[in-house]
């Protein structure tokens, strides 16, 4: 596996790639690498020839309070990791060679980034697609994989590539957790002891409002104060935002029907973390299969309250 800095080397490695007629897979990541990004990672070996990892922590994503400086880096760990999961090589360019002086091209999409994260992070999911729209460029992969926990991002991407008439195809995977239910993310290790240990109450929460609904809550308020209440009784927990939208146009829901995402973000001190479900509703029945399950869920984390 090789470690590539320049654009110039990665463009050279696809182009041979190309002319011997092999498809490209693509995990961009910000590194840190944790087993939702290996799992990706596993997938994109199975379905390409070339598998193609990038770690940036890309700074145009950040706000100026947020924690670039503090994002976990070590890329010997990742390397090792990319190296076991089945990745032929890993583009890690500098900041320098992204965004060049006197750089000047932003890439926004509308409506999908305005709220949730989009609403407490301004100007994130613009850092956010103008990298992964130049990854892309670069890389110029079949096949982009992401995690269903950035369940916004993923979304905006898809819109992006839509929109733009990107040549390649987006696949999400679902959230790999911990055996407590948290969700596996590179800032998990910005956690302290004491918050590692209030972490999981954002995945319980979601599981709870999931059964409030297999049980026939339809008032996202209701569902919404739950949520709230609980994690706010749980020390070292400031929440950001809690809502439940509809799981298109991503707009907050007054009853609650169809297929509805529940979003969450909680800052446990100084870490932000996000977490999410998929809830069906229509087929909703109250002898719901996952209302005690915390197993893995579905490929993209729908939760249906339907026994399937
Ligand atoms: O999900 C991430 O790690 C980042 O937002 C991404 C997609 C690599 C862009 O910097």
């Amino acid at each position: 596996m090789e470690i590539i800095r320049e654009i110039s080397g990665i463009r050279k490695i696809i182009k041979t790639a190309r002319e011997n007629g092999q498809s490209v897979g693509f995990v961009p990541t910000m590194g840190f690498l944790h087993e939702g990004h290996l799992s990706l990672l596993r997938r994109a070996r199975k379905e390409n020839d070339l598998v193609v990892l990038s770690i940036f922590v890309n700074p145009l994503q950040f706000g100026v309070n947020e924690d670039f400086g503090e994002y976990p880096r070590d890329l010997e760990r990742d390397a090792a990791l990319s190296e076991e999961n089945g990745c032929d090589i890993i583009f890690s360019p500098m900041a320098k060679e992204m965004y060049p002086h006197g750089y000047a091209t932003y890439v926004d999409v509308q409506r999908l980034t305005e709220g949730l994260c989009g609403a407490s992070r301004p100007g994130h999911f613009r850092g956010v697609t103008t990298v992964v729209t130049k990854l892309f460029n670069i890389v110029t992969p079949d096949r982009a994989y992401f995690g269903q926990k950035d369940a916004q991002q993923a979304m905006v991407i898809k819109r992006m590539t839509e929109d733009l008439n990107m040549d390649l195809e987006i696949i999400v995977l679902r959230t790999v957790r911990e055996t407590d239910g948290l969700a596996m993310s590179s800032r998990n290790a910005n956690l302290t002891t004491a918050e590692r240990s209030s972490a999981p109450v954002l995945f319980q929460c979601l599981k709870q409002a999931e059964e409030q609904i297999s049980s026939g809550e339809r008032n996202p308020s209701t569902i919404i104060d739950r949520i709230t209440k609980t994690i706010e009784n749980e020390p070292l927990t400031k929440i950001d935002y809690v809502s439940i939208v509809d799981s298109t146009e991503l707009k907050e829901v007054t009853i609650i029907k169809d297929r509805v995402l529940i979003a969450l973000a909680v800052r446990f001190g100084k870490t932000r973390l996000i977490d999410n479900i998929i809830v069906e509703v229509e087929k909703c029945s109250v002898s719901c299969a996952n209302q005690k399950s915390t197993a893995p869920q579905s490929p993209m984390q729908t939760s249906t309250t339907k026994a399937v």
